[in-house]
């Protein structure tokens, strides 16, 4: 099986149960702007390791919990949003497209942003086939995994970091502001899956090391990679003084530091019962040019 193109397809189911999903309603520019980010395109990664998390652990019927699978893109797309804010990162180009301050104002992203966050916990919580039980625990682990804990403490730091940072400062922002939340996906997927304890420890540790490489490529990528595939603009980070790992560490030394995660990933995730596809994915995470 070639892992780009069964993302491909997955990527493209994902995007049909997002339409369903998607809110609507007044203001209609506020729905416009959430709708303009969310279909703009990207490869829905964060859903598609709810789903696939749970069926590694043996989740045959997924239909059941599609709605907290993409309730995952909305939340990443929310904090697209936003790091792309001139208060933030300043850019200009997202998904390929214009991103969402520079076509309804920053005021109109903001809320867009807020407004798809908001919306994606109250989704998990409409959730008619799964416990309460297990919907509690689902909203924990991404409240927790994006929030000031996770994605939202590591876009601080990311932000407030000074320029020559150590490795721990350099971890714990490549930690927080991306590997927490891949690592909830994970975990979301495989208490989703009914995991024994073991197999939702073996998952979360896997989201957690793909989540650490997956922000090393994407230093990696505005490096060496091409804006027309990335659909976001190359070489920013040397501009904004970001402190990456190919900054602190040069090129070839990150990518080996990455490969590193993802192997440590893959000796994770396979205890659990089919872990060929997140295998395939962890590698991918790596090899990948958008
Ligand atoms: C970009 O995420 C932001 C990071 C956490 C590095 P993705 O690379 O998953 O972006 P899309 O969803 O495919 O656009
Ligand atoms: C962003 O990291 C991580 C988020 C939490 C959104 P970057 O700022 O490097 O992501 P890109 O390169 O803009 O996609
Ligand atoms: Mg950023
Ligand atoms: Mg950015
Ligand atoms: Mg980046």
């Amino acid at each position: 099986m070639n892992i780009e193109s069964y993302i491909r397809r997955q990527g493209e189911f994902i995007n049909q149960v997002l339409q369903e999903f998607l809110p609507e309603g007044v203001p209609e520019i506020l729905f416009d702007a959430m709708r303009y980010s969310v279909n703009a395109g990207g490869k829905r990664l964060r859903p598609i390791l709810v789903l696939e998390s749970a069926k590694a652990v043996g989740k045959e019927n997924i239909n059941d919990i599609l709605d907290i699978a993409v309730a995952t893109e909305f939340i990443h797309t929310y904090s697209l949003i936003h790091d792309d804010l001139p208060a933030m990162d300043d850019d200009d180009l997202r998904r390929g497209k214009p991103t969402c301050h520079i076509v309804y104002g920053e005021a109109i992203a903001i809320l867009a942003g807020d407004g798809l966050q908001s919306y994606a916990f109250e989704l998990i919580s409409k959730n008619q086939s799964v416990s309460s039980d297990k919907l509690i625990k689902v909203v924990n682990l991404l409240a927790h995994g994006t929030g000031v804990f996770g994605m939202v403490g590591g876009q601080a730091a990311d932000i407030l970091h000074e320029k020559e940072g150590t490795f721990n400062d350099i971890q714990f922002i490549h930690i927080h502001k991306t590997a927490k939340f891949i690592q909830a996906c994970c975990q979301i997927g495989a208490v989703l899956g009914d995991a024994s304890p073991e197999e939702e420890k073996a998952l979360s540790d896997y989201g957690l090391h793909i989540g650490i490489a997956f922000q090393i490529q994407d230093d990696i990528l505005d490096v060496v990679g091409k804006e027309e595939k990335l659909g976001k603009r190359v070489k920013k980070d040397i501009e904004k003084s970001k402190l990456t790992y190919p900054y602190v560490y040069g090129l070839e030394k990150s990518k080996s530091l990455a490969k590193e995660h993802v192997e440590k990933a893959i000796l994770s995730v396979k205890k659990v019962k089919n872990p060929d596809i997140l295998v395939k994915l962890a590698e991918f995470v790596i090899s990948r040019e958008v």
